[in-house]
């Protein structure tokens, strides 16, 4: 029996997910969506306040709209149609916080939307996070009410192929030691 450790797995997981855009359109077992979604509820969120909710959308026809809602140029529309499964985030900015003009809905949504995207990974599901969409035939189609906000969606489903490695930038840009811009060894 091979034991892998947790940190192993995390680590799997973070570095080897990438944006899926071709599906399968083989189900996704009931329970496995349930796991996927229970991960998302387990995100830290300003002052707890869990400002999102998810809807999914499973019905063809309404997967289809949800796709024309994208510009034709977005390179996530098919994927849309394909999966058998699309997740909708909404978050609500009145039940979050605004620091210094900082709208921090959109960050309890990232969050919890990587909590997401990151244990669908390791269910061996594909997502594609999905933000260039119009808002107003989302909220129309869904019945979702204001203040609620569309913040992303993504097709959830099994892959058709394997995506493209996209390039990081280096950590000696990104990190840096006690102050801007001062490299960092490691
Ligand atoms: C906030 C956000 C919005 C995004 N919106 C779209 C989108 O509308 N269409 C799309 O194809 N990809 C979208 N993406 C996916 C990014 O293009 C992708 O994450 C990036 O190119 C890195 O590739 P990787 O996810 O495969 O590592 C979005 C990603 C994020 C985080």
């Amino acid at each position: 029996m091979v034991i892998i450790s947790w940190e192993k797995v995390i680590e799997e997981v973070v570095n080897t997910r990438k944006s899926v855009r071709k599906y399968l359109n083989d189900p996704v077992d009931n329970q496995v969506v349930k796991k996927v979604m229970e991960s998302a509820r387990q995100a830290p969120s300003w002052k707890n306040l869990q400002c999102w909710r998810y809807i999914l959308v499973e019905k063809e026809e309404n997967r289809e709209k949800l796709a024309e809602s994208l510009p034709s140029a977005n390179p996530a529309r098919g994927g849309i149609v394909q999966a058998p499964l699309t997740v909708v985030l909404c978050a609500n900015p009145e039940e979050s916080g605004v620091s210094q003009g900082k709208e921090y809905y959109l960050v309890d949504a990232g969050i919890t939307m990587d909590h997401l995207v990151l244990a669908a990974a390791a269910q061996g599901l594909g997502t594609c996070w999905v933000a260039w969409f119009k808002e107003d035939p989302i909220k129309e189609l869904l019945n979702i009410p204001d203040p609620y906000r569309v913040v992303a969606m993504t097709p959830l489903g099994y892959p058709a192929k394997e995506p493209k490695d996209q390039p990081r930038k280096e950590l000696s840009e990104i990190v840096f030691a006690e102050e801007w811009g001062k490299t960092k060894e490691f």
